[in-house]
């Protein structure tokens, strides 16, 4: 996978996309969208005028499609262990409620302000005990869930010791819930492998998908084991039986996790990216964006240690934010969270764009530097 490849194979199913006349390197924010996409929504959209209900099944098989490939994205052994939802923090959600008796949670100080939110509203509602510390020193004693990402969202760092982690919370008697919505698509991930006992993630980032498409994953076993109130009719055995046994039957695997009604287009949004990501190969991906990352390294003063982070190359600058919508400005699109400016190569960057972001940002620097 080399520049002149990607220009002949890959750019022109971008061809949409491409048309934008920025750099955009917001790549770990929202991912860019294949051409496919517009026309597989269509797909899904034309049935509904035409088939009306008998679109369901063209609408569900979608969704199966869905939760098997990403499955195979992120190392589930079935595809059933996949639970689509519309958000991370909704899978979140669904784990928390699962619990019967208030769970002790342990968190980090590092997770992403929708997870961080719903943890800190939960304890304020006496739903949860918390207790949230650097990641570096999280531990699962006393825990019955341990919530954490596996990439940092702000820094890009990589928990490195998370095998470790996951053994002593399970030692410890924890359960782990990772978010993996900068890993996964970004660095090969085998749940399975590393015995997580829960995971959420998405496709509006890396695998291209666009907002609303994302997904709970609970391990086998656990997903027979435990319930949680988040359920609809679609969590039934026989959901269109419209059958109602005392005590209530749940459909079986994962199915049982499912909710009501599921918002039918978003496995369309997610499929062309998805099928793209594994066709291409994550490791693949990753080497070449570890060239990209060293390109851009080399042209600035980021952070050391970017070649372990995840997709992205942060630079810790106190005036972050400011230099974000400078470079904006200038036509380069990057974005800021606090003191960290993230800034995303993907296939789509050809090396010149990532000479030109650098040389803009430098001068900035520069400009900044001689005002102080
Ligand atoms: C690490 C991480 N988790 C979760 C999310 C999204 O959470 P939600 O789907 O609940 O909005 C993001 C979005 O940027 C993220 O970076």
């Amino acid at each position: 996978m080399d520049e002149s490849w990607l220009r002949k194979e890959i750019f022109p199913k971008f061809s949409r996309v491409l048309q934008r006349g920025e750099i955009y390197l917001a790549n770990h924010s929202l991912g860019r969208p294949p051409d496919r996409a517009a026309d597989d929504v269509r797909a899904a959209v034309d049935a509904w005028y035409r088939d009306l209900d008998g679109a369901w099944n063209a609408w569900l098989e979608a969704r199966e499609k869905f939760r098997s490939l990403t499955a195979k994205l992120v190392g589930s052994p079935r595809a059933d262990c996949i639970i689509p939802k519309t958000s991370a923090g909704q899978g979140l959600r669904a784990v928390l409620n699962s619990f019967v008796t208030k769970p002790k949670v342990v968190t980090s100080d590092g997770e992403f302000d929708s997870i961080d939110f719903i943890l800190r509203v939960y304890r304020e509602q006496g739903r949860i005990e918390l207790k949230i510390t650097p990641w570096q020193e999280l531990s699962a004693q006393g825990a019955d869930l341990v919530v954490l990402s596996s990439v940092m969202f702000r820094t890009g760092e990589i928990v490195k010791h998370l095998p470790r982690l996951i053994h002593d919370a399970h030692a410890a008697g924890a359960l782990v819930l990772l978010d993996v919505y900068h890993h996964a698509g970004v660095l090969p991930l085998d749940l399975a492998a590393l015995e997580a006992d829960f995971a959420v993630g998405g496709s509006y980032k890396y695998t291209r998908g666009g907002p609303g498409a994302c997904w709970l994953y609970v391990r086998p076993g656990l997903v027979e084991a435990m319930r949680t109130p988040d359920t609809g009719w679609f969590a039934k055995k026989d959901v269109f039986a419209y059958a109602r046994p005392e005590p209530p039957e749940f459909g079986p695997g994962g199915d049982a996790w499912l909710e009501s009604t599921p918002p039918v287009l978003a496995p369309f949004q997610a499929l062309a990216g998805l099928e793209l990501t594994l066709e291409l190969g994550v490791d693949r991906i990753r080497r070449y964006n570890l060239e990209q990352k060293a390109l851009l390294a080399s042209l600035l003063p980021v952070d050391a240690g970017y070649m372990e982070h995840g997709a992205f190359v942060t630079l810790k600058h106190p005036n972050a934010v400011a230099l974000c919508l400078k470079l904006e400005e200038q036509g380069v699109r990057v974005d800021a969270r606090g003191e960290y400016l993230r800034l995303c190569p993907d296939m789509l960057n050809p090396s010149a764009e990532l000479e030109r972001a650098a040389a803009t940002l430098a001068a900035l620097l520069q400009q900044e530097n001689m005002k102080r």
